[in-house]
């Protein structure tokens, strides 16, 4: 299937050699939000200024909706695609009616349909109506943000651009923008390329993120992957280290890193094959459940030593104040659990309350550990 933003091996390349952009290749999706992001000169305002063609590349090909950009005429092109930028977005001259239907007068709707339209996504940004023959200077930073963002709407362009719309604005302007653009998006079923330098936007609005240095993506992936599987040292860095800590846990759930097969015994067993089991698969606790898969409580060494000259069962002597978590926890609570109280393992219960499996206090470290230190290759395990 075709996607509906392709770069294909896409350079800039400037007079005196500088790579711009060196050799991308990315493909977006209709409808996805994708954000890059990356240090200041790493090519992210060249990569989405060759989308509306102000910016040619040197080599490589771009294709938006199954057709190559070197085909079609720039200035179409730029009617279909919205753009916002920092400050500049609005025209000071003009009034806040005529700045958001800019795009339509070009494509020459009549005085009424753009009428209505202004009125309609000024209602959506929630400002009052007699904001439309306000000029931009009569309007706070935010408020013109604003309008910078319902006019790259207003035409029905499917495509918005936005350079680091919101780099100028106070935190909480910030967020409320970034919250309107968010479900502007949604609705509309629009498609965004964002560029920002902030971590927390593009985790907060991408559905996928393209990180760039140098002209490269370095890594382009859901803000999931990017913050489970970082590629290397430099995303590390940009993602930082305590957000990797808080982040990693926090999308985990017991289930997706618990042991599967923890060692169980029935309680009618008796304590010689309880010790049998244990030191088959040296363990020294076994977690006892019924027929069900049922916890029922468990048995330690220490208690069987002690017991065991009466030569019972496991029921006779089993503990029966368990402990357990349910699979769909999350990783982030039960490590709160596990290390404030002191547990070595904690038994694990799906929601029918039967034992699923169990979370070792080792497991959780090395959890802890991947986050900050993480290498996903599997053969790297130390084990
Ligand atoms: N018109 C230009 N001529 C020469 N070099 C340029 C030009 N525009 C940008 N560059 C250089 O290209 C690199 C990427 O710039 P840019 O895409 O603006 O980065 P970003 O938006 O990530 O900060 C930088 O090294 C910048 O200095
Ligand atoms: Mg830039």
């Amino acid at each position: 299937m075709a996607h509906y933003l392709e770069f294909d091996h896409v350079s800039k390349i400037y007079r005196g050699g500088n790579k711009a952009v060196d050799d991308i290749s990315f493909t977006v999706d209709q409808g996805e939000f994708i954000c890059l992001i990356g240090t200041s000169g790493s090519g992210k305002t060249t990569t989405m200024r060759m989308i509306n063609r102000m910016i040619n590349p040197t080599h490589g090909t771009i294709t938006l909706a199954g057709k190559s950009l070197a085909d079609t005429d720039p200035v179409k092109l730029r009617r279909k695609i919205g753009y916002v930028i920092q400050n500049i977005g609005l025209m000071p001259h003009m009034t806040i009616r005529d700045n958001i239907t800019i795009v339509p007068k070009l494509l020459k709707w009549s005085d009424e349909d753009r009428e209505k339209k202004a009125q309609e996504l000024l209602k959506l940004v929630e400002l009052p109506a007699d904001f439309l023959d306000r000029y931009p200077s009569q309007l706070s930073g935010g408020q013109q943000q604003r309008i910078g963002v319902i006019r790259a709407l207003a035409a029905g362009q499917d495509i918005i651009l936005m350079d680091e719309p919101f780099g100028a604005l106070d935190p909480i302007t910030r967020e409320a923008l970034q919250d309107l653009v968010k479900q502007l998006q949604v609705e509309m079923g629009k498609t965004v390329i964002f560029v920002t330098h902030d971590m927390d936007e593009a985790l907060k609005l991408s559905s996928r993120i393209a990180i760039m240095d140098g002209g490269k993506i370095i890594q382009y992936g859901t803000p999931n992957e990017i913050l489970r599987q970082p590629a290397n040292d430099f995303v590390k860095d940009l993602i930082g280290h305590d957000r990797l800590l808080e982040a990693k846990p926090n999308v985990e759930t017991v289930g997706q890193i618990m042991l599967k097969t923890p060692v169980t015994i029935t309680p009618d067993q008796s304590l010689s094959s309880a010790i049998k089991l244990m030191r088959q698969r040296r363990v020294d606790t076994l977690l006892v459940v019924d027929d069900q898969q049922l916890l029922q409580g468990l048995v330690d060494l220490e208690n069987i030593d002690h017991h065991y000259k009466d030569a019972g069962t496991v029921q006779d002597i089993m503990s029966t104040k368990v402990n357990f978590v349910n699979q769909t926890d999350l990783v982030r609570d039960t490590i709160e659990r596990i290390l404030k109280r002191g547990w070595k393992y904690v038994p694990v219960v799906g929601d029918d309350q039967r034992l699923v499996g169990i979370v070792t206090r080792t497991a959780l470290v090395d959890v802890v550990y991947d986050a900050v230190w993480g290498d996903d290759d599997p053969d790297n395990a130390t084990d």
